[in-house]
């Protein structure tokens, strides 16, 4: 279980606690967060899952894998060093106090 605060372009919080075992995604999704649409259900290959990962976790996420990162160019305003799609994005204990940004729309 991680606590995973999700932040609207206007600045609206959601904290939710995530189970372990999910993704970022599914994460914002069941729990109605807007702004994340997650169009293709989590595989990969539409881009509507899109954050800025806050600064201070870019680091602690598991690394971009090639086809995320071709994805990632479909993006709207995708930023080089914080982008992530959250369905690529597996939720462990370690990622407890997670801060993801949403972008201004998804595209
Ligand atoms: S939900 Fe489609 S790429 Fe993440």
């Amino acid at each position: 279980m991680a606590k995973i605060t999700y932040v609207e372009f206007g600045g609206t919080e959601h904290v939710i606690d995530v189970p372990t075992g999910r993704t970022v995604m599914e994460g914002a999704r069941d729990n109605n967060v807007p702004g994340i649409d997650a169009d293709c259900g989590g595989a990969c290959a539409c881009s509507t899952c899109h954050v800025y990962v806050a600064p201070e976790w870019v680091e602690k996420l598991t690394p971009i894998d090639p086809m995320e990162e071709d994805m990632l160019d479909f993006a709207y305003q995708p930023d080089p060093a914080r982008s992530r799609l959250t369905c690529q994005i597996k939720v462990t204990d370690a990622l407890d106090g997670l801060v993801v940004n949403l972008p201004e729309k998804q595209i």
